[in-house]
């Protein structure tokens, strides 16, 4: 018998032990993911707008939080017709975010405390401020009138479809010099490239390269679905009510020619060391379509944000299960990339919370997602139970007047809460956005320094994540509570186990754990309680779980 022959049982034994995907894990598979919208995170001028500078004073705190990365909402110049998601110029720092001096030390000072940092890209449109839009709309000859999309309708009254925008009004706007319309399916400041002109690809992935080559470790993608439209251009019958969201359409997203601008992507990060990664804005309208962002061969987004579970908005254990289960069974073994809140969500805290629990269920939804396997996005100020800002429309204007409030998202961006001085520690200045009115309670330095804050409990779950085999890269298995109101589910990496069990209802609820085939039952006896809230009970197989419960034990 050949040497390596001998040696096959003994690798039998030891793939058995650990499960293929630990030899394949990326340092994004599992990673905590910190959205800062930077200019509400901290200022460090007092012009009342936070900066890049005032990132990297705080990243000793994201550092002692224990996350693995922070992306960082746009901070390029912009005429903020959409708060920095009209660019005007991708390869440059907006003077109030700061200079590209600072951006080289926030990337040097954040890779000391092994922190990586994810650049958002927005790549499906514009400003209409940009140099490329200007030449391209300044004549029908300039060679850059085909970098957009322009069409010539009916003439001035009669765009070339009835395709409804998603900040409301028609995804055309009539550019009188040229007397054509351009498409745009944000608002008329945010026209849509045109990816099918190589011109225009090659340079977007010079951008791309560009924050490589100034130490950028991958890109948050904004509104991937959106990158190609129907070249038919068919025009829609019966367009979503003028105003109101425009649905992800077959003609306006989710086009099979995105794939392979994503793949060129892809390709040129892995052409790159340390595992640059693509963080994408995908929202799909089925688990199907969300696998599809993955890439035939995994060689697109690595990490496509999962909206069918970010958009749900009840807090109920089953439909929990349900999503989770869904990402975990048809995601072909891709990591999930789980998240609730974000600059476009209202927070979680004021989504899930019934204005009496609220500490305790901010406590057990992310308990929920940090305990999960994948890739966890969390807002800046959710670990510190950071509510939505009641008043409204003091700023965000593009979902405005045409929307309801609650679209408005001025309320999940108001400053960060560090402390009970004066702007909550935001601002020497005037805040940009009104401080929310309950700092002198949720802020960083009160709840640091008590143990059962909100702040303390998230800081324990990442800790957890990051110390115990089971839940940093185990696997995921479902198991069965025997309760609607009540999700139970293990990690299992080799031999060791973690099990979490979460009650989703006002009421002490009763449960019986079963699932693994048997195995768990075996188990029962390995497991010891290492978290809970709001009160602990044994871990036995049978067991009560209070109000809105979380217990989560571990076999090591
Ligand atoms: C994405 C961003 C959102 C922005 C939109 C247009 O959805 O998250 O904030 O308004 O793209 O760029
Ligand atoms: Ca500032």
């Amino acid at each position: 018998m050949k040497p390596a022959l001998l040696l096959l049982p003994l690798i039998l034994i030891l793939c058995k032990l650990s499960p293929a995907q630990n030899s394949r894990t990326k340092w994004y598979d599992n990673a905590v993911i910190y959205e800062i919208y930077p200019r509400s995170f901290q200022d460090s001028n007092g012009d009342g707008i936070g900066d890049l500078n005032g990132i990297t004073q705080r990243l000793d705190y994201l550092k002692n939080l224990g996350i693995d990365a922070i992306w960082i909402t746009p901070f390029f110049p912009s005429p903020n017709a959409d708060f920095g998601y009209d660019i005007s110029d991708y390869e440059s720092v907006a003077p109030e975010y700061g200079t590209m001096q600072d951006w080289d030390r926030l990337v040097s000072e954040a890779r000391k405390r092994n922190i990586r940092i994810l650049v958002d890209f927005v790549l499906n449109h514009t400003s209409d401020q940009h140099p490329w839009f200007k030449e391209s709309r300044s004549s029908l000859t300039n060679p850059k009138r085909d970098w957009y999309i322009w069409r010539s309708g009916g003439g001035p009254t009669q765009p070339p479809t009835h395709w409804t925008s998603i900040f409301g009004g028609y995804t055309w706007t009539w550019d009188p010099k040229t007397e054509q319309w351009y498409y745009h399916i944000f608002l008329p400041q945010q026209p849509d490239v045109n990816w099918a002109n190589r011109d225009l690809r090659k340079a977007m992935f010079d951008v791309v390269r560009f924050w490589l080559n100034h130490g950028a470790s991958g890109f948050r993608l904004d509104a991937t679905p959106y990158l190609f439209e129907d070249p038919a251009f068919p025009d829609d019958p019966h367009p979503p009510a003028k105003g109101g969201p425009a649905a992800l359409m077959p003609y306006n997203s989710g086009r099979p020619e995105n794939h392979q601008v994503l793949r060129e992507m892809r390709k040129i990060l892995d052409g790159y060391p340390g595992n640059p990664v693509l963080l994408g804005e995908s929202s799909t309208a089925t688990i199907q379509d969300l696998a599809k962002v993955y890439g035939e061969h995994h060689d697109e987004i690595q990490l496509p944000m999962d909206f069918l579970f970010g958009n749900l908005h009840k807090l109920d254990a089953s439909e929990f299960k349900k999503q989770v289960d869904a990402a975990e069974l048809q995601l072909d073994g891709q990591p999930p990339v789980l998240f609730f809140s974000s600059h476009d969500h209202e927070r979680q805290w004021s989504v899930f919370g019934d204005g009496t629990h609220n500490d305790q269920i901010a406590k057990l939804t992310s308990a929920l997602t940090l305990t999960e396997r994948g890739c966890i996005l969390l807002y800046y100020g959710e670990e510190i139970g950071m509510g939505t800002m009641s008043q409204s429309r003091l700023r965000d204007f593009p979902l405005g007047p045409k929307r309801p409030v609650a679209d408005e998202r001025d309320g999940e961006r108001t400053p960060m809460q560090w402390n009970t001085g004066v702007n909550a520690g935001f601002t020497t200045g005037s805040p940009w956005l009104p401080v929310e009115a309950d700092f002198p309670t949720y802020n960083v330095a009160s709840e640091e320094a008590k143990p059962d804050s909100i702040y303390s409990w998230y800081a324990k779950l990442l800790k957890l994540r990051h110390d115990n085999p089971a839940f940093r890269d185990g696997s995921y298995v479902p198991l069965d509570s025997a309760n609607p109101h009540v999700f139970a589910f293990a990690r299992k990496s080799g031999d060791k186990l973690g099990l979490v069990i979460l009650n989703t209802s006002p009421t002490e609820e009763a449960v019986t754990i079963t699932g693994m085939r048997g195995v768990i039952e075996g188990v029962w006896p390995a497991f010891h309680l290492i978290q809970y809230a709001p009160s602990s009970s044994p871990l036995t197989q049978k067991l009560t779980i209070a109000p809105y419960g979380v217990l989560i034990g571990s076999t090591n």
